[in-house]
């Protein structure tokens, strides 16, 4: 334990001087606003090893009815929450308190945030109240998405996304739209034989029949037979929110999103 933190106090100062091999491929690896190091999410691993793998076992969900892993928790939604459940125990059951430095919480919250996956990547999971608020004025998402059935329906509906997709695909859709858009979400632009254009995104499709979701939000079921063009697209209409939204703002977007299980 000592030794450990000790190593982690001495890493920053390191940094200047000749780095290990595998320490510098890690720090040169790009990092996104909302995100936690790859450092953090190794010293994390150690930690988790040493300290929780007893009772929450190599898979996480040693604890029944919580799969550290997977992000199930009892009561917990935001990282703030899980520092204190780390930190102050829980009273009245087996979770002990970690007398941890903030430097040793953030590795164990990344490395569970990271679903256990030293060289994944791991999005913070900031307030699900500020989010909303984010969501609803500065981000501007309204106009384009809709949760219970308030906004717009320029893309996807999102009110279930938190049940379906992870902290970390999240913060990735907001960083870098087209690097998570996903096959279903492909924008499509179809022009008929009678001229007219349509545009939306992609739900489905055979050999014969296309069928998009247009700007309005109306399924349209479009025979190939009829169109004279049609290109499905890979780059996102979405805008990046890496230079809008500072990374606590994004961290706060992807707590609500989460919390949004319809
Ligand atoms: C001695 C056994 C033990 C150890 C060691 C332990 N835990 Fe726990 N932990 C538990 C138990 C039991 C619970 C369930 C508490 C409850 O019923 O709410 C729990 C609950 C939790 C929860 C979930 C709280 C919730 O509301 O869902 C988290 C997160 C957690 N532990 C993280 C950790 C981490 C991280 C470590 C290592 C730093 C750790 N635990 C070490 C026994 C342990
Ligand atoms: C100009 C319109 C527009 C704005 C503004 C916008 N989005 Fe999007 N968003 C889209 C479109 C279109 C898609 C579908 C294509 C894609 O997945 O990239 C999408 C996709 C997403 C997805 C992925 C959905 C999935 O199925 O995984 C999430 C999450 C998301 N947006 C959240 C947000 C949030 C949060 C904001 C505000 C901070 C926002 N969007 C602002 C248009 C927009």
């Amino acid at each position: 334990m000592k030794r450990l933190s000790l190593l982690l106090l001495v890493l920053p100062v390191c940094g200047l001087m000749a780095l290990p091999p595998g320490v510098e491929r890690v720090a040169a690896q790009e990092q996104h606003p909302g995100e936690y190091s790859p450092v953090d999410i190794e010293n994390g691993s150690r930690l988790y090893t040493s300290q929780c793998i007893t009772c929450h076992g190599p898979t996480g969900d040693g604890v029944s009815g919580i799969d550290l892993r997977r992000g199930t928790f009892k009561r917990i939604a935001s990282d703030d929450d899980l520092r204190s459940v780390i930190t102050g125990g829980v009273p009245g059951t087996g979770m002990p308190k970690f007398a941890f430095s903030p430097t040793e919480q953030n590795g164990v919250v990344a490395y569970i945030r990271a679903g256990f996956e030293v060289g994944g990547r791991a999005a913070k999971v900031g307030d699900t109240k500020r989010g909303k608020q984010v969501f609803e004025t500065k981000g501007g998402c309204t106009g384009c998405h809709r949760v219970e059935g308030n906004g717009a329906r320029k893309g996807p509906d999102l009110t279930d996304i938190g049940a379906m997709r992870s902290a970390t695909m999240l913060q990735q859709s907001l960083t870098e739209p087209t690097g998570a858009l996903l096959p279903i979400n492909r924008p499509v632009r179809a022009v008929t034989k009678a001229g007219k254009t349509m545009t939306g995104r992609r739900l489905n499709e055979d050999t014969y029949t296309v069928q998009i979701i247009d700007e309005s939000g109306r399924l349209q079921s479009l025979l190939k037979a009829d169109l004279k063009e049609f290109q499905v697209q890979t780059a996102s209409p979405m805008p990046s929110f890496r230079d809008t939204l500072t990374a606590d703002e994004i961290a706060d977007v992807v707590a609500y999103l989460l919390s949004l299980k319809g």
